[in-house]
């Protein structure tokens, strides 16, 4: 019997539905050459999906998530004119985003910031910066702090408005994420950054302390300490320094942003979101309404995210490193979409860039 896997696909909104069927298209073909099958159940997540069911992540979408083995999601989000048509808490990142984190516990977010050396002059670096290509691996806490502690707000007795928002994290959730990251480290340079603001921040400082008690486990990692804003800073003339980098959530959002700018486009940028039992896919970037249902955005991320999957869902590896090497390839050959233009390449649309990279698996 040939092993099957059911994997929930959510397009989300913007350009999610064209760039997942790129994804799909990839899933296909790795399907026929691994000789494995995908049953693949889509279902609606985001604003789109508020609009046509009331919910941005709707009951029947949940359903088909909790009976996956993993989930491919596609960005989400509307214009700023139509998010206003929404209730704020339905609006997708507080209705659909976060609680399909909490939902599925997945805490790890790994974002790979990695740029071969066909792909260089995508990046706003002199080339000289980055000789050796980038590859860094930020791991961001996804399912903590700031982003999910209690808020309050209101008026207080002198009559001003004011707001509260809570960031908490306990001993264990700090562990879990400094295990991963110093798992990741072992697999790769085993260099560790742990960015904190343990000058300022009561969380960074507790974090601090469950470091030391993890880092006794892991002499063979190098570990080095990072305020975040230094971080932001060394990021830019030496992307180099850094290979696995480890943070709380908030400070993972912003900086795996910044990095984003170093590879030129977030569209070079797909996600891993692990949890325990469970785990989602997604691009980094957003859904770009802007340039939506026009064909010219780049599958990149979400085929990415396809690979991340294969490789950390699945154990797929050898089938995971043939995509990320047909994506380079493509990119190598000269082709590229209109919304990441560099190096004199032929601009084609999202569906022939995603031709491309079967053809190019298939060689
Ligand atoms: C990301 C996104 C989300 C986040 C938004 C859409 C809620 O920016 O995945 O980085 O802030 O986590
Ligand atoms: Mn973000």
């Amino acid at each position: 019997m040939s092993t099957s896997f059911r994997i929930a696909i959510l397009e989300g909104d913007g350009i999610g539905p064209e760039i997942t069927r790129e994804a799909v298209k990839v899933l296909r073909a790795i399907a026929s050459q691994e000789g494995v099958s995908f049953d693949l159940s889509f279902a609606p997540f985001g604003g789109g999906a508020y609009f046509s069911h009331g919910h941005s992540f709707p009951q029947e979408t949940q359903r088909i998530c909790d009976e996956a083995d993993a989930i491919l999601k596609g960005p989400i989000g509307l214009s700023h004119e139509e998010s206003k048509r929404i209730p704020v808490e339905e609006q997708p990142e507080r209705g659909a985003l976060l609680p399909l984190r909490k939902r599925y516990n997945t805490f790890a977010n790994f974002r790979p910031v990695y740029l071969p050396p066909e792909l260089l002059d995508f990046s706003p670096l002199r080339p000289e910066r980055i000789a050796e290509g980038i590859d860094i691996v930020m791991i961001r806490e996804l399912v903590g702090g700031l982003y999910f502690g209690a808020k309050e707000s209101g008026t207080d007795a002198a009559g001003l408005r004011f707001v509260r928002e809570s960031l908490d994290y306990d001993e264990a959730e700090i562990r879990r994420i400094l295990e991963v990251a110093f798992e990741e480290a072992r697999r790769r340079r085993k260099l560790l950054h742990s960015v904190h603001k343990s000058n300022v921040l009561m969380s960074s400082v507790l974090w601090n302390d469950v470091l030391s008690e993890v880092a006794a486990g892991y002499p063979d990692v190098e570990l080095r300490h990072i305020i975040v804003d230094a971080a932001a800073t060394a990021l830019i003339p030496n992307p180099g320094q850094f290979d696995v980098m480890v943070m709380e959530n908030m400070f993972g959002d912003i900086l795996s942003d910044l990095a984003g700018g170093l590879l030129g486009s977030l569209g070079l940028m797909p996600s891993a979101c692990i949890g325990a039992e469970k785990s989602y896919y997604e691009p980094s970037h957003g859904s770009a309404p802007d340039i939506a249902g026009k064909g010219v955005a780049n599958p990149y991320s979400m085929i990415g995210s396809v690979a991340l999957m294969l490789e950390k869902s699945f154990g797929m590896d050898a089938a995971a490193g043939r995509i990320w090497a047909a994506l380079r390839a493509v990119f190598a050959q000269g082709v590229t979409t209109a919304d990441l233009k560099a190096g004199g390449r032929r601009v084609v649309g999202t569906a022939a860039f995603g031709d491309c990279v079967v053809d190019a698996l298939e060689q």
